[in-house]
């Protein structure tokens, strides 16, 4: 009987360990919705509480220098702020350098800020590893991307990157597209495309990417200049889902 008890024990453990270390075939573990943007979480300020922004991952290249990237905050304790990053900081990030920010103040109740930590090498591991791996290979040796070096042992090591020293620029405290905004791109492509454009499985637009969408609603083609309400990562929504 303890004989058999302890061969039971045996294969017990066994069975844990295939669940913890899979059977060895694949480390890749493929998420069921796949990430567009990141997710920042602020510091907690005094009333300990803290308050979380989306970036999405949308390609900023073709915008002016002059442009400032705008996130307004997650309630809590009933108010919101408002993060602005300037596109130098933006190429900061996304060459793995950190960032330290100061959101606006808060839009009710006791005026107070808080500071973000965006770690850029994080942000590059959500937008090229997390939607093959989760979260699996953080910390990590890249894959499947051309990174110089600098990006590279950021994605191995985000905290330990450079501290960006790029200016930073005044959040506009009125700026408002809320915590709610639809990131679904299907329900996107549904509410804004489908008239004209068949609907998604069918679309006669297929792999349009978030700047070719993008111009042609700053274009005017076809009269999409009423489509201007979409914002960037509701259009890189979108062009995610129009991925065939
Ligand atoms: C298109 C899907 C895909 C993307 C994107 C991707 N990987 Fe992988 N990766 C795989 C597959 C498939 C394997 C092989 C099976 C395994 O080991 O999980 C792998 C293996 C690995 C391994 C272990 C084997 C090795 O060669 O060292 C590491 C580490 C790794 N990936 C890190 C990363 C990092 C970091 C990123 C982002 C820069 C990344 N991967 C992006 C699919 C991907
Ligand atoms: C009022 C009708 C209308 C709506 C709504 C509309 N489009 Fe268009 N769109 C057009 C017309 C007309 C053209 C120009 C002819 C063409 O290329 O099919 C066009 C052109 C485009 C182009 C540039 C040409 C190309 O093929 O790359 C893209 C990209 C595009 N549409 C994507 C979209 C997406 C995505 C949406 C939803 C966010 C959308 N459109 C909503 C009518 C519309």
């Amino acid at each position: 009987m303890k004989f058999a008890s302890k061969r039971f024990c045996a294969f017990i453990l066994m069975g844990l360990l295939f669940l913890i270390f899979g059977c060895g075939e694949t480390e890749t573990n493929v998420p069921s919705t796949k990430l567009i943007a990141s997710m920042v979480t602020s510091s907690a300020d005094s009333t300990t509480h803290s308050h979380s922004i989306t970036i999405p991952f949308i390609d900023i290249s073709a915008s002016p220098v002059s442009d400032i990237f705008q996130y307004r905050s997650v309630a809590s304790n009933s108010h919101s702020h408002v993060v602005a990053i300037t596109k130098q900081q933006m190429i900061d990030i996304n060459n793995g350098m950190k960032l330290a920010l100061t959101s606006s103040t808060s839009d009710s109740g006791i005026a107070h800020t808080h500071v973000w930590d965006i770690q850029g090498g994080s942000l590059l591991y959500e937008k090229n590893c997390y939607n093959c791996h989760t979260n699996d290979k953080r910390g990590h040796t890249p894959m499947n991307v051309s990174f110089n070096s600098s990006q590279t042992s950021s994605v191995i090591n985000p905290g330990n990157a450079p501290l960006s020293n790029s200016a930073s620029t005044t959040p506009d405290p009125n700026y408002s597209p809320s915590a709610n905004v639809v990131l679904d791109g299907a329900t996107l492509y549904n509410a804004n495309c489908f008239t004209c454009h068949l609907e998604l499985a069918s679309s006669t637009k297929p792999n349009r990417t978030y700047a070719q969408i993008k111009n042609a609603i700053s274009g005017n083609i076809g009269g999409m200049y009423s489509l201007g309400t979409l914002s960037d990562a509701q259009i890189q929504a979108i062009a995610n889902a129009l991925v065939k």
